[in-house]
């Protein structure tokens, strides 16, 4: 028997010390257990870091779909796949079987097949969080079609450079949506991308809102009426274990955001194993991730590792502050959420609110609490733990990435002694390494440093799309034979792992990764600024907020400086996001370079959180005399 389903500590450090010992045996067994396999594998693991090449369960056949939906027919067919629950409290929640989910997903498929869409084709989807979005994804991975979902708060111009990149043959999208109060008009942000994506044939339109939009002849269809014309079921395409399921596009340190890979084998076993362990889920728990399917955490944790469980997984379109603050309880209290798993973001912000929000509501079905994105300071862990928890339920703080695919360090409830911003320990099968900046690895306890994995792990990315050096550059040549995170982390005493935050230039702004130069490149747009930079600074809710240093062509009168700062977030609105705006801009004469020319962050980053203590050595910049002057106008 594998040693599925953790329960005690000791069985955690026993099952670790043997997945470290024999990590293909460990895998093997899961796999061989738990999952639906059209052909066992030929063998478990094949690895080079230095390449870098990874493969798991190598000539093994399957489809997911199989696993997250077709299987659980048997015994589940009637059990609540998915609970939908909408914007608007007076709208209906929809309670979706697993036997609906499979005619869904059958039919959508065969829409998508009578489109032209093939094995190997990329389709992006761009939809709020309805169930189609779930349906429509789950559907690609049904015909073997490379799902690209893009977070439906990104811009035309991200939408299409994400486009063009995996060259998406089809977009699917919705005449609009819900956003709290708000309604977005989605159609005419996919209709200006197309205008820079030639490479799409064909627009599949949900109905969400609506609203009278535009459909164009010949390239837009209503998928409704396609639905209604085909077949409910729809045998599932074989796969091979390493066949590519989706690309999820992550913001970088360089101006193009990268595109990873995910293989189907090895990311199916690992996010069904540990959103078994993590969540401690049991047959009949309700679990609620709050986070959009547009990132990795949705990908994962409300779709493929909870219905590979047969779990019954909530998806929610609207915003904690809509209607009020105390939505999020309400929900919590309606469907009897029995795992909620949130952002440090959003914990923050409804710290900031009247408890009566929270009191109003009977939160006693919570077992257990999970949070994700960036590092959770103590406070927020605190109110969570006192106020939704009501101290009874363990946190687990999960630390992992998009790369990473699955949860990699995070304690396991009611097995891991938790303590507030510690992440703990590393998942069975997981082997971190805290490397100093020469490039040796810190052993032993009590040590900080750089954190990189040094052995693969199942749902690891192969590849960047399209790229295959860029994944190498930026993932396996930092340190030698190891995949570098970008994170800093230290160990304690024992052994517990606490992630320190990115050590590169990518800023976490309420759980959304920016890359500095996307932004830079937007700002620099702008026809009166010659240079700029940005750096992050601490923010009660949101995290790390945005600071822009910028230096315009000519200096102006203090009413241009402020048109100026408008549009300079209305041009990052548009090349990026809303969320990408930043919270203040300083307008200077220069920026603090070192000799070769490179920006001195590390000064821009002291100045904008209006610490001038310990600036370092300022003396070999080309240019410390632009210091002061940065200094004497900092924004605080
Ligand atoms: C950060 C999200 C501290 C980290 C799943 C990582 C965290 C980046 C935590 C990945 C955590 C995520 N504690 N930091 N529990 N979880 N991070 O790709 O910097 O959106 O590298 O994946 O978020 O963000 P991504």
């Amino acid at each position: 028997m594998s040693n599925y389903h953790i329960k005690h500590l000791e069985e955690y450090y026993q099952v670790y010390r043997e997945s470290i010992k024999d990590p293909e045996n460990f895998w093997e067994e899961i796999a061989e257990e738990h999952f639906l396999w059209r052909k066992r594998w030929d063998k478990v693991l094949s690895w080079d870091f230095k390449k870098p090449d990874v493969k798991w369960f190598e000539g093994a056949q399957l489809n997911i779909t199989e696993n997250c939906i077709d299987r659980h027919l048997q015994i589940r067919s009637d059990k609540v796949a998915i609970i939908f629950e909408p914007n608007n409290p007076d709208e209906e929640a929809e309670h979706i079987t697993y036997k609906q989910l499979h005619e869904r997903v059958c039919a959508f498929a065969n829409v998508l097949k009578s489109k032209g869409i093939q094995k190997g084709d990329r389709v992006c989807v761009y939809l709020p969080m309805i169930p189609d979005l779930t349906v429509s994804m789950l559907a690609c991975a049904r015909i073997g079609a490379i799902h690209s979902i893009v977070f439906a708060g990104f811009s035309s111009t991200a939408l299409s450079t994400r486009l063009n990149d995996s060259d998406c043959k089809m977009v699917i999208t919705s005449d609009g949506a819900y956003r709290g109060a708000k309604t977005l008009d989605l159609k005419t942000i996919v209709d200006e991308a197309l205008e820079t994506s030639p490479c799409v044939e064909s627009v599949l339109l949900v109905k969400r809102i609506h609203s009278d939009i535009k459909v164009k002849e010949g390239r837009d269809e209503w998928v409704q009426p396609l639905l209604d014309r085909v077949s409910l079921d729809c045998p599932p395409e074989i796969m091979d274990a390493e066949d590519p399921l989706f690309i999820l596009y992550t913001s970088g340190s360089t101006g193009m955001p990268k595109g990873m890979v995910h293989s189907t084998a090895g990311y199916m076993v690992y996010t069904a194993y540990t959103f078994k362990n993590i969540f401690q889920y049991r047959e009949n728990d309700v679990y609620w991730c709050t986070a959009d399917i547009g990132w990795i955490t949705g990908h994962s944790y409300i779709v493929y590792g909870a219905l590979a469980n047969g779990a019954t997984t909530l998806m929610f379109e609207g915003v904690p502050s809509y209607p009020d603050f105390g939505r999020f309880w309400q929900v919590v209290e309606k469907h009897k959420v029995n795992q909620l798993y949130t952002a440090p973001t959003a914990i923050r912000a409804l710290a900031k609110e009247n408890l009566s929000f929270i009191e109003k509501y009977d939160l006693s079905s919570l077992k257990v609490l999970g949070t994700v994105g960036e590092p959770i300071n103590v406070e927020a862990w605190d109110w969570y733990n006192d106020n939704v928890g009501k101290k009874n339920c363990p946190i687990v703080d999960t630390w992992w990435q998009t790369e990473t695919g699955g949860i990699m360090i995070a304690p396991i409830p009611y097995v891991t002694p938790t303590i507030p911003t510690y992440a703990t320990l590393p998942l069975p099968g997981i082997q971190p390494a805290l490397m100093d900046e020469s490039g040796q690895e810190l052993k032993g306890n009590q040590v900080e440093g750089r954190l990189c994995i040094k052995f693969p792990w199942p749902s690891m990315a192969r590849t960047v799309w399209g790229n295959h050096q860029r994944y190498k550059d930026i993932y396996f040549s930092t340190f030698e034979d190891k995949y570098f995170t970008g994170d800093g982390a230290l160990k304690d005493a024992v052994g517990f792992y606490r992630i320190t935050g990115r050590v590169d230039d990518v800023i976490i702004v309420s759980g959304h990764n920016l890359g500095t130069a996307p932004i830079e490149n937007a700002i620099n747009e702008h026809p009166a600024v010659a240079e700029s930079a940005i750096v992050g600074f601490p923010h009660d809710i949101k995290g790390k907020a945005l600071y822009g240093f910028v230096i315009l062509k000519e200096v102006g009168e203090s009413r241009i400086h402020d048109n100026v700062r408008k549009e300079i977030n209305q041009i990052i609105a548009e090349h990026i996001g809303p969320i990408a705006k930043l919270d203040k801009i300083q307008f200077t004469q220069g920026l603090p370079k070192t000799r070769s020319g490179k920006i001195m962050r590390r000064i821009l980053r002291k100045i904008a959180e209006n610490n001038f203590e310990d600036m370092g050595d300022i003396s070999t910049l080309l240019n410390p005399e632009v210091v002061q002057d940065i200094k004497d106008n900092c924004i605080e």
